[in-house]
């Protein structure tokens, strides 16, 4: 199982004094040099943390893959097709939200997810899809091209150590197997943290985490290369 690492608190911390620091691009370097095998970054309609420069540089500076995080919005689509990232991880966005708070209703707009997502698959781009451990939502994402999806493992996150956990894992579990019967490749991430993430491997076939907020918290006490090392050990 793969770690990708997403550095938008970088981004945000930087942006809270409005000036350079704490580098993204260094912070990218660092968590490829200590496990990370993919770079995560949300491009947000508002730009409230990862900026434009920040992806024209990060696509010349990283050595591992960028995945980029975006809503259905036409400016960023066209953003994508100019870098070409690895991949790109299509989101839900609310503007008032804190975090990606559920996942995308593929279901309920089949047809214009697959539009949307022709020209940057035509364009050699990797899709993935996030969306919430539904049946119907992944036999939705299993029609519209997109070759991955990424699970959101906010609920499971949320149930761990309580009563729910179970019923949330399971349908994590569920999700991802009905997804590799129809051909998908499964990501899976949100609120995973050095607690929870050990219950992943119980997930047949999962390709890769995607993990942000808890890695960058640790960070604060630990520095980010143990930071991340700790996490690429221990989904290892
Ligand atoms: N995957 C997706 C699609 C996300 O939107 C986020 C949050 O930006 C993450 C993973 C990482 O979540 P967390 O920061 O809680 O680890």
């Amino acid at each position: 199982m793969l770690l990708g690492v997403n550095i938008d608190h970088v981004a945000t911390l930087r942006n809270a004094r409005g000036g350079v620091e704490p580098d993204v691009i260094k912070a990218a370097e660092i968590c490829e040099a200590n496990g990370g095998t993919s770079i995560t970054t949300h491009l947000r309609e508002d730009r409230r943390h990862i900026k434009d420069e920040d992806v024209y540089t990060l696509i010349k500076t990283i050595k591992t893959k960028l995945n980029l995080e975006m809503a259905m919005a036409d400016d960023i689509q066209k953003i994508a097709q100019e870098i070409k990232p690895y991949s790109i991880c299509l989101v839900p966005e609310k503007r008032q939200e804190i975090t990606t708070e559920g996942g995308l209703d593929v279901a309920g707009q089949k047809e214009k997810v697959t539009t949307f997502i022709k020209p940057l698959l035509d364009a050699g781009i990797i899709v993935s899809l996030f969306i919430d451990p539904d049946e119907n939502q992944v036999r939705a994402s299993a029609k519209t091209g997109a070759q991955f999806i990424e699970m959101h493992t906010g609920s499971y996150s949320e149930a761990y150590g309580k009563d729910n956990e179970e019923k949330e894992f399971l349908a994590l579990k569920n999700a991802a197997k009905l997804a590799q019967s129809l051909g998908l490749k499964v990501n899976a991430g949100h609120g995973l943290n050095y607690e929870n993430v050990h219950r992943m491997h119980e997930i047949d076939g999962l390709y890769e985490l995607n993990i942000g907020h808890s890695i960058i918290s640790r960070a604060v006490f630990t520095g980010l290369p143990e930071a991340v090392r700790k996490m690429a050990y221990l989904i290892k």
